[in-house]
């Protein structure tokens, strides 16, 4: 946070409604079109746009020249008709002169490769220049629009994502290192580097994990991704304290994409005014909505209350190999779902579809179609249902007593080469775990490993391979201090460096579970099962001896491993040994959290109906193709709809209530 400034909040932008809106290029269109823009943005209860994300070539046509007209003609229209602006510093794409003039501002790959303009997101996070030109436009930008009336947020860059390991970029790492670890010793030690040779004697040799004969050292490429990580934050940060000076009552965000590897989220949280995210659901993935749902959990625990919704698409997007759109209802849908979920804003990319470039294919508020085209049609039907609800909605907190660990550089240290099995995803183990407790209509939090979890009755560790003492302590006292804790296998086997713990796990979390030895892993092949004592395991198995103290155990059933203990429990702590197919996760997940007292929204719901409180509203959300039913204690008014419900309430095929008591 720059220091000395109260930060302020997504509610200063809000005011009490759900903003609507989306990205708005208007640099792509003639004038003319701009009227009947904002004509049609006012018919479909637009409240919020997002100017100029990718507009520097157009704002900065030479270097240092300025093109502010237009952005002046497009703020003073937009705001003629109410609608605010979100402001986009426009340095996620630098003009093509950047990389001509400057070829050191371009990034290059780990085998050497330039990333050239000609795309978008060409710039080196360590490029000195690049920092240069992005502070020069930024500076401008924002001395130019802070008083301007339409200005209501800042939006830094777009979707940080950039690697860089060139020459420029290696020099900031060995900067980065020497701040992290003081001595070359430090650092060999950290490393390992006695194996395979790889002792430093001097920081000049060290190098970006660039392109290499067989395997690269793990540490290094783990430090890697935390140096990626902070260097894109100082971007981002950088640019921030410009746009802070200028106006320091205006709340700053930068979306982030959901559930991405490369960013430290928990830390570039504790940076944003507001929180914000981009969420791409695949309309025909089974589990769209569920991943939706991971994703809305984690960007409200990363904001800790309401967030930003900053892209979706209306339609289908154009980077998945089939796109397929969205049936009738399902962008409503998912839409309250987000709400439901903590968010305050619900945008998309983009307002217009384009009808040049790259993303010309991909879904806009308005379509080719036109304002009459479906898509568009259900565009405006939303901002009806967000401009009915918002009052009672907008600024209103989940309350949680599920909460799933999750950590970043846990992540990082296992996506590497040259693991026990290449079949586990740390994402996708997170999903499985996260659908159980969605399936079973917990509401579920996320927290960093050394978050204060006590007000959680229940705490569930789907996978962190690496843990700090200070989480394995934390874990610990929470047990201690009541809690209950559910822990997947491959958690605390290495320390910060990634160093594997004395006894292949560490000792403290063994002796918490009851483990005794662990003697080998036995992952499985992708499809292949196990036979447990009433269920099956997939992708991974252990060869464990419990200790005395294991209270209870389920065990493998035939195989290697048969007799010794899946799942074991010590008191309130769990241990899963194997990834428990769906149904029989969901099953021991809602037996634990039952014990522990998490209760979930609603009993008795039918499949496919999700069930939110948020605030004193009760949202009801039938991801179904089918109608379904939904049995609901006492009356309700539903408001979208000012009726009043009871008994028996019938949600159509994508249908959804906001109820309030
Ligand atoms: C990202 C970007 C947008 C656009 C969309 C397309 O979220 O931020 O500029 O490219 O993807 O889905």
């Amino acid at each position: 946070m720059t220091p000395g400034r109260t930060a302020p909040v997504l509610a200063d932008a809000t005011r009490g409604r759900i903003l609507y809106g989306g990205d708005y290029n208007p640099e792509q269109w003639p004038e003319e079109t701009w009227h009947e823009d904002v004509r049609l943005m006012r018919d479909a209860g637009v409240t919020t746009v997002t100017l100029g994300v990718f507009s520097w070539s157009t704002l900065e046509p030479r270097p240092g020249a300025r093109e502010f007209g237009w952005l002046d003609r497009v703020m003073d229209l937009l705001h003629g008709a109410g609608i605010d602006v979100v402001l986009a510093t426009p340095t996620a794409s630098p003009p093509p002169w950047m990389g001509r003039l400057h070829p050191d501002t371009l990034p290059r790959d780990a085998a050497g490769r330039t990333e050239w303009w000609g795309g978008r997101q060409h710039f080196s996070h360590s490029s000195a220049t690049y920092r240069h030109y992005a502070a020069a436009i930024t500076e401008d930008l924002a001395a130019r629009y802070a008083g301007h009336p339409a200005l209501t947020m800042w939006h830094i860059n777009n979707e940080y994502c950039t690697f860089d390991h060139g020459d420029e970029a290696a020099a900031a790492f060995r900067r980065w290192l020497r701040a992290r670890y003081g001595t070359l010793d430090a650092l060999n030690t950290a490393w390992g580097t006695a194996f395979w040779s790889q002792g430093y004697d001097s920081w000049d040799g060290i190098l970006p994990p660039r392109h290499t004969h067989y395997l690269k050292n793990p540490t290094q490429v783990l430090d890697f991704r935390r140096f990626t990580s902070d260097m894109l934050l100082e971007c981002c940060t950088a640019e921030r304290d410009i746009v802070a000076r200028h106006t320091p009552h205006i709340p700053v965000t930068t979306n982030f994409m959901p559930l991405w590897i490369g960013q430290d989220g928990w830390r570039w949280a504790e940076e944003e005014d507001v929180v914000s995210v981009d969420l791409y659901p695949d309309p025909r993935a089974p589990l769209g909505a569920q991943h939706a749902a991971l994703v809305q959990d984690l960007t409200r625990s990363q904001a800790r209350g309401p967030w930003m919704l900053m892209e979706q698409a209306a339609g289908p997007v154009n980077w998945r190999g089939v796109n397929h759109p969205k049936p009738p209802g399902l962008n409503r849908l998912w839409s309250l779902q987000a709400v439901a979920r903590g968010a305050d804003a619900v945008c998309y990319f983009q307002w217009r579809q384009s009808r040049q470039g790259a993303e010309k294919f991909h879904s806009g508020m308005v379509g080719h179609a036109g304002p009459q085209g479906r898509t568009h049609q259900e565009v405006k039907r939303l901002g009806a249902d967000l401009a009915r609800i918002g009052g009672a909605v907008a600024g209103t907190h989940l309350a949680a007593e599920v909460v799933i660990l999750h950590d970043w550089h846990a992540w990082w240290a296992s996506a590497q080469e040259a693991r026990p099995s290449a079949e586990v995803d740390h994402a996708a183990v997170l999903h499985a775990w996260h659908r159980a407790l969605w399936e079973s209509r917990l509401t579920t939090d996320f927290a960093h490993p050394e978050h204060d979890l006590s007000g959680y009755r229940l705490v569930v560790v789907p996978q962190l391979y690496l843990l700090t003492d200070a989480a394995v302590e934390n874990l610990l006292g929470y047990v201690r201090g009541g809690g209950t804790l559910v822990c997947g296998f491959l958690t605390g086997i290495a320390d910060e460096d990634d160093r594997v713990r004395p006894g292949g796990m560490d000792a403290r979390l063994r002796e918490l579970f009851g483990i005794r030895t662990l003697h080998e892993w036995w992952p499985l092949e992708a499809g292949e099962t196990v036979a447990c004592e009433g269920f099956h395991g997939t992708l991974w198995s252990e060869e464990i001896e419990a200790g005395p103290g294991a209270d209870e155990t389920l065990a493998y059933r035939g195989g290697e491993l048969d007799g010794l203990p899946a799942v074991l429990r010590k008191g309130r702590a769990w241990y899963v040994s194997t990834l428990p197919e769906p149904e029989a996760l969901r099953g021991l997940l809602a037996r634990v959290a039952a014990a522990a007292g998490a209760r979930p929204v609603l009993d008795g719901l039918p499949a496919g109906v999700e069930a939110v409180r948020r605030g004193d509203l009760l949202f009801l959300l039938n991801h179904g193709r089918e109608p379904a039913t939904v049995q609901l204690p006492g009356g309700h008014r539903d408001l979208l709809t000012g009726e009043t419900v009871g008994g028996a309430l019938t949600l159509s095929r994508y249908g959804a209530a906001v109820l309030a008591p």
